[in-house]
């Protein structure tokens, strides 16, 4: 469980310091404290945009249990240049988030893209001490701050061919397969009381890719437990996908298979992608909110569902301005080129849309008291 009391606590009093200005107002979203009432973490990513724009900080520790580092905690944002790293942004903003009463997540510790040119003039044995050194520092440096990692991103891509379906990269090209179980040993000795989690993408999707990431994700987790790892949770993303095929039961049950190892499970990385959906923003909007609400109807029903996470909780900071196949796929649907996604439960005024709705209905309707 990633939220002790003492942040449970902390969390609640955050929310109810910004309450009293709002009092007049009509009854006030607060989707971390209606997901706490079942038992649920809630919580986004942010990064350095809260240092700027402190009122969407304040939405965050409003609406939050849990704030996971977007990207400032990732290998290639602390040593872009070479081994040292600089940890002068990451501190500022885990230490802003535990102050504002947020349960810290680390996404990314280990993941084989996003690597930095650098890392390919090492050999195999430089690079992976250079993979201890960094669970080493980091982990160590943030313990008790950063209460969560996920220790390895996105293990699987089968459509790199390699054998067993692994991701090409770096990391797996040094050490095969092996790299995973290494590093969440060294995140364990380096914070035993932080929950480690292995994260993967696109499982939700029962395309060709989801179909071919599930089985070998699920036969890891069965390894690693196997071999006695301390593997507290796997994390699904849930970048949704309503224009691939998807089938909310079957991935339901797949989780429950993955929990039946005694893992916690969490919904990591929660957001819709809305390129294929037309411009108007109330079509987009509604969109948007039913997949979100069908999504969360499913996963939540499952035992061991710890943690909804929405990657950004607002349409101003969406990852998605910045990735060029979004764009593209924009153009491709008969979408206008460079329009603003929708994609999030707080629209880019920071104002709740149809899908916080749907996800706090969603989560109330399934209270566990
Ligand atoms: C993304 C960030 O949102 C971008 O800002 C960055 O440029 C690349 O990484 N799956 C993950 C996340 O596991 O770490 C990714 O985050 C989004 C997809």
């Amino acid at each position: 469980m990633i939220v002790d009391r003492r942040q449970f606590f902390a969390g609640v009093a955050a929310a109810a310091l910004v309450r009293p200005a709002m009092a007049q107002a009509a009854p006030v979203l607060n989707l971390g404290s209606i997901a706490a009432a079942r038992g649920l973490a809630f919580g986004s990513a942010f990064d350095r945009e809260v240092l700027e724009d402190p009122s969407y900080g304040q939405l965050i520790a409003e609406q939050c249990m849990v704030g996971a580092l977007e990207n400032s905690l990732k290998f290639d944002w602390l040593r872009p240049k070479g081994p040292d790293a600089d940890y002068a942004v990451a501190d500022q903003l885990v230490d802003l988030a535990n102050s504002r009463g947020l349960a810290v997540r680390g996404t990314a510790l280990i993941w084989n893209d996003w690597l930095p040119d650098w890392l390919e003039e090492l050999d195999a044995r430089a690079i992976a001490s250079t993979m201890d050194r960094h669970i080493d520092e980091t982990v160590g440096r943030y313990a008790g701050r950063v209460r969560s990692w996920d220790v390895v991103n996105e293990p699987f891509f089968p459509m790199h061919g390699m054998e067993g379906g692994y991701r090409k990269g770096l990391w797996f090209e040094a050490m095969g397969p092996d790299f995973i179980p290494r590093a969440f040993k060294r995140a364990q000795a380096a914070d035993p009381s932080a929950q480690l989690v292995l994260n993967e993408a696109f499982c939700e999707q029962f395309d060709e890719l989801g179909n071919s990431v599930r089985p070998p994700l699920k036969d890891l987790v069965a390894r690693l437990k196997d071999q006695g790892i301390k593997l507290d949770a796997v994390g699904f993303q849930g970048h949704l996908k309503p224009y691939l095929p998807f089938d909310d039961t079957a991935f339901a049950a797949y989780l429950a298979e993955i929990a039946a190892m005694d893992v916690d499970l969490m919904i990591t990385e929660l957001d819709v992608d809305d390129s294929h959906l037309p411009d108007d923003a109330g079509t987009r909007d509604a969109a948007v909110a039913a997949r979100v609400s069908q999504f969360l109807d499913a996963v939540l029903q499952v035992p061991r569902m710890k943690s909804v996470i929405c990657w950004h909780l607002s349409d101003r900071y969406s990852w998605y301005r910045h990735a060029d196949w979004y764009a593209e796929m924009v153009g491709e649907s008969g979408g206008t080129p460079g329009r603003a996604p929708r994609s999030h439960l707080f629209d880019a005024d920071l104002k709740p849309k149809a899908a916080a709705e749907a996800a706090a209905e969603t989560m109330r309707r399934l209270s566990r008291s």
